[in-house]
């Protein structure tokens, strides 16, 4: 029996050497003894990069929900297993025990099979942070029905295209949702979003804000009175395990959301061992990731990582800002948080507010830290450290993706050392390699260049849904045999990593990932729009703000008439996509620099809007190239 625990730098270096040694000895002989198998595997791993194919324990059967739940009924049915936290700071939490998750989710998948869900059919969860996401995403892993959850932050259309790529039938979503002092109709975008999509023939509404909402007869179920009437038993569905467990949607740097799919024994056994190690997690300790489900963070972090563990996770449905900012920390004193899990745009929104929002409440209960999601200022890091962590909490700087399921670089507490800045080492059986644009390996230290990973992990998406082509083309082109990540890293003297950001058209702002193409498409939508391109500028809090390049069809001089189409062209965009996606800055210029192939040429936008103009290396050989001193003239005036 090994449980292959990394407690000291010993064991990760043993233990890492083995993964590498024999991947798929390691691999199986950890998800042998760690996890409930219906039926073992014929062979641990098949793979080919070049088609891209890969499959882990094939001929495997599972559950991922016994695994989660039904296993630890008999030792730990009374813990809690989830913490929900509302949104209004007099509401009071809900702890939910393993047993009563069981019954809660058992009632849901019975609501599910009701409604004719069948394994195999993908379902669309649109839900605030409430325990109805977790039980919903954690029913249909129950009857095999997989699972797409689109974040509640986006608007009609970006949903509509989500359920439509899919072909969902089934949507569960509730009356509103809670933010900060806000309440947002959910139930209103769901309605707008089903005009675009026919075959979707029933919506479960849970309850939250108890807004007034339309029921169209027929579609329309809530979710209250069929839970009421559902049996709290329900076997579970026995699954392959390669069988897809969830879609998920990322943004690409071209044309529409890419759905990764996550199979099912993989991406258990990833994000259950990722957990338990990276965070350190022991028996009693709370637990406290503070993303949305509707991201992979909260899905590997909130959901199935810690309850694969037996762990006891935070939901919360609020903001950090309200009912001020404050928030966390009053959320870390009163259920005595062990380990905290954020986005560095949290951490830079909490630095800039006065230290006396920390300095009201105890900490202590603080063991380590982590972020996610976007490089970490060596400021932040330090706030981070010292007026959250008071110099004695590890940070744990976790780098890793939708498509990798599970976390793939990071420090480990007590055992690989925090450097600012630095995701640190490879976690075990990962093994990075960084390349140059000729497409060689960069070997040795103090290097630089494209991050990409060498070997299958079990935790890595398998294809984007319906379009296996551009998955191909996305990760495993650019590289021969080698997934590539998009993103740039460094390589310090110690082996330590750092990453330097997306070498793509992909730009993050405020941890989400946001492609330029579906931006643009949504300016380009404007009436007088002819042309249009975004970049992404570093901004102090949300790491890059987006910087849009405008031309139009006619020349406009009112000042007036400018203004209102970048109010316009900002409500686009939140109709398209969300708020999320508006432009801090807007620039109408007479044209884009452009290369002979008419491709625009965004390394020389990206430094203007940088202010970096004394640089812009060879524009010559562009189409235009007297367009790029006239954008300088009218940015930099
Ligand atoms: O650019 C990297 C950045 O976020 C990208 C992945 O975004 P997403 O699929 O939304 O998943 C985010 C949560 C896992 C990466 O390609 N990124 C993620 N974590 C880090 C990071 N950049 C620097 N440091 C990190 N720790």
């Amino acid at each position: 029996m090994s449980d292959y625990l990394i407690n000291t730098s010993e064991d990760y270096n043993n233990i890492y050497q083995k993964s590498t040694n024999d991947l798929e000895e390691f691999w199986s002989t950890l998800a042998k003894d760690n996890f409930k198998w219906q039926k073992s595997w014929n062979s641990v791993l098949e793979w080919d990069f070049s088609k891209p194919e890969v499959n882990w324990f094939q001929g495997a059967k599972l559950n991922i929900t016994e695994n989660c739940i039904d296993r630890h009924l008999e030792s730990n049915g009374d813990k809690t297993a989830i913490i929900f936290e509302p949104n209004d700071v007099n509401d009071k939490s809900e702890h939910i025990s393993y047993s009563q998750l069981h019954k809660r989710v058992n009632k849901m998948a019975n609501v599910l099979k009701g409604i004719g869900v069948k394994k195999g059919d993908r379902v669309c969860i649109y839900l605030p942070m409430i325990p109805d996401l977790a039980i919903s995403i954690l029913a249909c892993a129950r009857i095999g029905a997989v699972h797409s959850v689109v974040f509640a932050g986006f608007s009609a259309a970006a949903l509509s295209t989500r359920i439509n790529d899919c072909q969902c039938e089934i949507v569960i979503t509730s009356d509103g949702s809670f933010r900060g002092n806000k309440i947002l109709n959910l139930k209103k975008i769901v309605d707008d979003a089903l005009n675009d999509c026919p075959q979707v023939s029933s919506v479960l509404i849970a309850e939250r804000t108890k807004s007034k909402i339309e029921l169209k007869s027929g579609r329309d179920k809530l979710l209250n009175n069929l839970i009421k009437n559902a049996s709290d038993s329900c076997s579970i569905e026995i699954m392959d395990s390669e069988d897809p467990l969830f879609i998920l949607y990322t943004s690409g740097s071209t044309g529409k959301p890419k759905g990764m799919v996550h199979s099912t024994a993989g991406y258990m056994v990833g994000a259950g061992y990722t957990f338990k190690n990276i965070f350190q997690y022991q028996n009693n300790d709370i637990y406290w990731c503070t993303a949305d489900i509707g991201w992979i963070t909260g899905h590997s972090y909130i959901v199935y990582g810690p309850l694969l563990n037996g762990a006891t996770t935070i939901m919360f449905e609020g903001v950090p800002s309200y009912p001020d900012y404050g928030r966390f920390w009053k959320i870390v004193q009163k259920h005595k948080v062990n380990q905290f899990y954020t986005a560095p745009t949290a951490i830079r929104a909490l630095a800039k507010e006065p230290i006396d929002f920390v300095n009201r409440y105890d900490l202590s209960s603080l063991k380590v830290l982590g972020t996610v999601g976007e490089p970490i200022n060596e400021e932040a890091w330090k706030w981070y450290n010292k007026e959250i962590g008071k110099n004695k909490c590890p940070i744990v700087d976790t780098w890793w993706q939708t498509e990798t399921g599970s976390i793939m670089i990071s420090s480990i507490p007590n055992v690989i050392e925090s450097k600012p800045t630095y995701a640190t080492l490879p976690f075990i059986g990962i093994q990075p390699a960084l390349m140059d644009e000729n497409g060689n390996e960069i070997i040795g230290n103090n290097v630089e260049g494209r991050l990409c990973i060498k070997f299958p992990w079990p935790s890595m998406a398998r294809t984007i849904w319906g379009d296996h082509k551009r998955y191909k083309e996305t990760y495993f082109s650019a590289f021969k045999n080698k997934y590539f990540t998009g993103d740039g890293a460094y390589r310090d003297e110690k082996g330590f990593y750092r990453i330097t950001g997306r070498v793509d058209d992909v730009i993050i702002v405020s941890g989400h990932n946001l492609g330029t193409a579906p931006i643009e498409d949504a300016i380009n939508e404007h009436d007088l729009v002819a042309e249009s391109a975004i970049v992404g500028v570093p901004h102090e809090i949300k790491g890059n703000s987006l910087f849009g390049y405008i031309t139009l069809k006619q020349e406009l001089d009112s000042e007036e008439s400018l203004s209102d189409i970048k109010k316009d062209i900002n409500q686009l965009i939140s109709k398209q996509i969300g708020p999320i996606a508006k432009l801090d800055r807007i620039e109408f210029v007479p044209g884009l620099p452009k290369t002979r192939s008419g491709k625009i040429m965004r390394r020389i936008l990206r430094k203007i809007a940088h202010r970096d103009v004394n640089n812009l290396g060879d524009v010559s050989t562009l189409l235009n190239p007297d367009v790029v001193k006239k954008i300088i003239e009218i940015i930099i005036k």
